[in-house]
């Protein structure tokens, strides 16, 4: 269908033509809102972006961001709350506006309200332009795990014991983990207009696999991609 696939040769190469994607994107819409994603895969995305920032290339002063994720019950200063993540990564070092920037407040004190108030954010800024997104090796994207509903909106979600085993490297033990998180659903990523998806290591070939062999099931939630009209995916 729309699905665009390229197989790159090294994680810099992916990371070079997901950041070609995105600068095009902000070239050809200065206002564009982006959709973007936490993990591993995606810093060198956002290394190449704030590269390309500084010598002029791009611009992200009246870019609008959404970001998919956001762990409950851990303080936005915690290291590993995404929304320190995309500080560190990203925000920090280039010219995004403060209030451009949307992530959902993972110590909201009803995290189902917070949802409400995502959801509402996302109908009226939205739809997304460009989503970035990586790739569970359970298929799950964003937070969405194996099972969830293809029309699934903003909602809180408990983590897979395997997501949480893949993310503990990033905490002092498993147990650190939170076991909720805020995530977009499946419908709110497939309402983006365009869909840019990175995979890359052994870890993630199952994955991609999957994912190309072109099943759509909710066992397997990046599947569903195959159904978008333009996405975009990105692996090695
Ligand atoms: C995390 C994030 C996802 C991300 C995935 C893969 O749990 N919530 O948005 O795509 O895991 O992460 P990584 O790129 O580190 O493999």
């Amino acid at each position: 269908k729309g699905m665009k696939t390229y197989k790159v040769q090294s994680y810099e190469d992916l990371s070079k033509m997901a950041a070609g994607v995105v600068v095009e994107e902000i070239k050809e819409n200065p206002q564009a809102v982006l959709g973007l994603a936490t993990g591993s895969t995606p810093i060198g995305l956002y290394e190449q972006l704030i590269r390309d920032y500084q010598q002029g290339k791009v611009s992200f002063k009246n870019v609008k961001t959404f970001n998919l994720d956001e762990y409950v019950g851990i303080h936005r200063s915690h290291p590993q709350s995404y929304y320190q993540f995309m500080r560190k990564h990203l925000f920090q070092s280039v010219d995004l506006s403060k209030n451009h920037i949307h992530i959902p407040n993972g110590q909201a004190e009803d995290p189902k309200k917070e949802c409400e108030r995502y959801e509402q954010l996302l109908q009226s800024q939205g739809p997304v332009d460009l989503q970035v997104l990586g790739l569970g090796v359970n298929g799950h994207i964003g937070f969405n795990e194996p099972g969830t509903s293809f029309h699934s909106r903003t909602h809180v979600v408990q983590l897979a014991d395997s997501t949480r085993e893949a993310n503990a490297r990033f905490f002092n033990s498993k147990e650190e983990v939170p076991k909720q998180a805020i995530t977009v659903g499946i419908e709110n990523i497939m309402e983006s207009r365009q869909i840019v998806l990175l995979a890359y290591g052994e870890n993630k070939q199952e994955a991609i696999n999957r994912l190309l062999e072109g099943e759509v099931s909710e066992s397997f939630p990046a599947s569903i991609l195959t159904q978008h009209p333009n996405v975009t995916v990105i692996y090695g």
